[in-house]
């Protein structure tokens, strides 16, 4: 047994470069993650959340498979819907959702966006990292803890499938007294107030990436829907709305109502100090909660939601139509005086202040994280542009190909994200090591693309996210799988000019960068603005192999992700209750 003891450390340490310090890995209740202790599964666990009851284990079974939707348009849907059934829970419950794979010759994964996974980190949704992609016709069985209240969603980590329509919303209530800002609003209606924004393409990407035309959003819809969806208000009342961007391309999205202010009082879940604001800005991935109060005179007013970026040109409409307002006449109103409207100005979830202050320590050793679109050479016959596994064989994917040679592709430090051979979470000693690099000593691997990862040194990472502007003007938007990162600085440069690892370095010797360490922003999903930075302080308190993804970097390309390692071993009896990747088929579609 002491023999036994010895040799599973050594594999351990060398599994973490020889790292000594490994995290137990302990799930906080991880007794009632499988087995119905709770004796009152329902299918509908929406109910008002109230102190000192038991916290209910709720039971989804989702079917995901092409369908034709009511409009006639193709989708890949959940159950026959797109968006899939809302998730509206209590704190602490635990929710179990079955998926099962039926989309022809592709895999699956589910993540739980903005969702901690803490103690569950297998069950976090992002293939050949933390779990194997379910294969057509299999199944697997997502069980975690809705550990914080706070407006989530999910979404299929392919980003074509999620655009195909795979996306839902995921709602954390908690007991009103609660709330920090309850007093702000008399009606918080998670199901009926809360707008997923999405958009369409004019074919499915599944199954179709390599026809790069038909890759630009045509509409966008507010919960499935282009123009009829009702928000239903009493006048003189207030109302929590949520507002989630369910995009995957980068489609930073408008939203603002006619007539209405909004005032903000949480973005990506968390509370912020209340923000007025007359639009709103919502990035691919992010959520911000709003309180609208219905002060106008009776009558029906459009809430809008306008794409910018990818989605430039497309709106999506809703109604807020106040109690006794006949609103068939706004149907046939045509006239949208938003459209009128020249002044879109708006607050984005950035720009906030979190409701408390964060704990403050010793400041943390920075880390560069250079991203910018490069031309990549590469040896057309070596490399495969989706996961390599040992049960396919390498060829190159030519969507990505005609990227890296012609418009060039958004690299971090000058590396594509490989996605690892196995699973690094459950398997970290098969992922083969010269598929590996690490963030600071990327020259070692002379390859474009590899399993991109760093670990933290200490609790505490400050990354500095330099968009440095020599290849492209966009800004990107990230997104912290796991882990939350408090966004302490956000600068774009106001002359234009590209901005180089040498010229950030000095900024940072000269002071002047100017970091708010008291009440930043916490967030998973944020944007780093074009020729600018982004710097973001996360917590690495929790063990798990945790993305940092640009998602809408990477629909035609290769992925732009770090995988963050915070070194943990899972337990056996865990591993063994997951399916293995077996000789599952390689997906059509790019996952990123
Ligand atoms: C609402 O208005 C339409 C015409 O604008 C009318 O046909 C309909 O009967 C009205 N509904 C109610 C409930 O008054
Ligand atoms: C970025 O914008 C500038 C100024 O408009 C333009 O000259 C340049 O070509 C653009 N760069 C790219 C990569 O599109």
């Amino acid at each position: 047994m002491k023999l036994l003891v010895c040799c599973l450390m050594i594999i351990v340490n060398i599994s973490n470069n020889g790292k000594a310090s490994i995290e137990s890995f302990t799930p906080t209740s991880s007794g009632i993650l499988f087995e119905d202790t709770t004796k009152n599964s329902d299918q509908s666990c929406h109910r008002p959340c109230k102190f000192n009851v038991k916290p209910r284990r709720c039971y989804y079974s989702f079917v995901i498979e092409p369908t034709i939707q009511e409009s006639g348009r193709p989708a890949i849907s959940i159950n026959g819907m797109s968006p899939g059934p809302a998730i509206n829970v209590c704190v602490n419950d635990v929710i179990v959702v079955e998926v099962k794979n039926k989309i022809p010759d592709q895999d699956e994964t589910i993540h739980w966006h903005g969702v901690e996974q803490r103690g569950t980190p297998h069950m976090d949704g992002v293939p050949m990292v933390t779990q194997c992609p379910i294969a057509y016709g299999a199944t697997y069985k997502y069980a975690f803890i809705a550990s914080s209240p706070g407006t989530f969603f999910y979404h299929s980590d392919s980003v074509s499938h999620q655009s195909d329509g795979v996306y839902g919303s995921l709602i954390v209530n908690q007991p009103q007294p609660l709330e920090p800002h309850s007093s702000l609003y008399g009606y918080d209606r998670s199901t009926e107030n809360t707008l997923l924004i999405a958009a369409v393409f004019p074919q499915l990407l599944t199954g179709n990436l390599e026809d790069a035309s038909g890759m630009q959003p045509n509409a966008m819809t507010i919960n499935g829907d282009e123009g009829n969806f009702k928000i239903f208000v009493m006048q003189g009342f207030a109302y929590r709305l949520r507002l989630i961007n369910a995009i995957a391309v980068e489609c930073p999205v408008l939203v603002r109502i006619e007539r209405h202010e909004m005032v903000v009082i949480a973005t990506d879940g968390r509370s912020v100090k209340p923000a007025a604001a007359r639009t709103v800005l919502i990035y691919p991935g992010e959520r911000m909660d709003v309180v609208v109060r219905a002060s106008q005179e009776t009558g029906g007013y459009w809430v809008r939601a306008r794409g910018t970026g990818v989605c430039a040109g497309l709106v999506a409409d809703a109604m807020l139509i106040y109690s006794g307002f006949n609103y068939t006449s706004m149907l046939h109103q045509g006239q949208n005086e938003l459209a009128q409207d020249s002044d879109w100005s708006a607050v984005s979830g950035q720009m906030l202040e979190s409701l408390q202050d964060v704990a403050e320590g010793p400041d943390p050793k920075t880390v560069y994280l250079g991203i910018d679109k490069n031309v990549v050479n590469f040896k057309e016959n070596d490399v495969d542009f989706r996961y390599i596994s040992d049960a396919i064989p390498k060829k190159p994917f030519y969507p990505a190909s005609l990227a890296l040679k012609e418009s060039g592709v958004v690299q971090i430090n000058g590396k594509s994200f490989l996605y690892p051979n196995s699973p690094m979470l459950l398997y970290p000693r098969d992922v083969k090591a010269d598929f590996t690099c690490k963030v600071g000593e990327e020259a070692k691997n002379q390859e474009p693309q590899c399993v991109l990862t760093m670990e933290p040194e200490g609790e505490m990472l400050e990354l500095a996210l330099v968009n440095e502007g020599f290849g492209s003007n966009d800004s990107y938007t990230f997104h912290m799988h796991g882990l939350s990162a408090q966004i302490v600085a956000t600068w774009q440069s106001p002359d234009g000019k590209p901005i180089s690892r040498e010229e950030f370095e000095k900024l940072m010797e000269d002071q002047k960068v100017v970091r708010n360490i008291r009440n930043p922003p916490v967030k998973d999903t944020f944007v780093v603005p074009n020729k600018g930075y982004t710097i973001v302080r996360i917590r690495a308190d929790q063990a798990g192999s945790w993305l940092l993804e640009c998602r809408a970097c990477a629909l035609s390309s290769l992925p732009t992700a770090v995988l963050i390692n915070v070194p943990q071993k899972m337990p056996k009896s865990i591993i063994k209750s997951l399916a293995k990747c077996g000789n599952y088929r390689p997906p059509d579609v790019l996952l990123n």
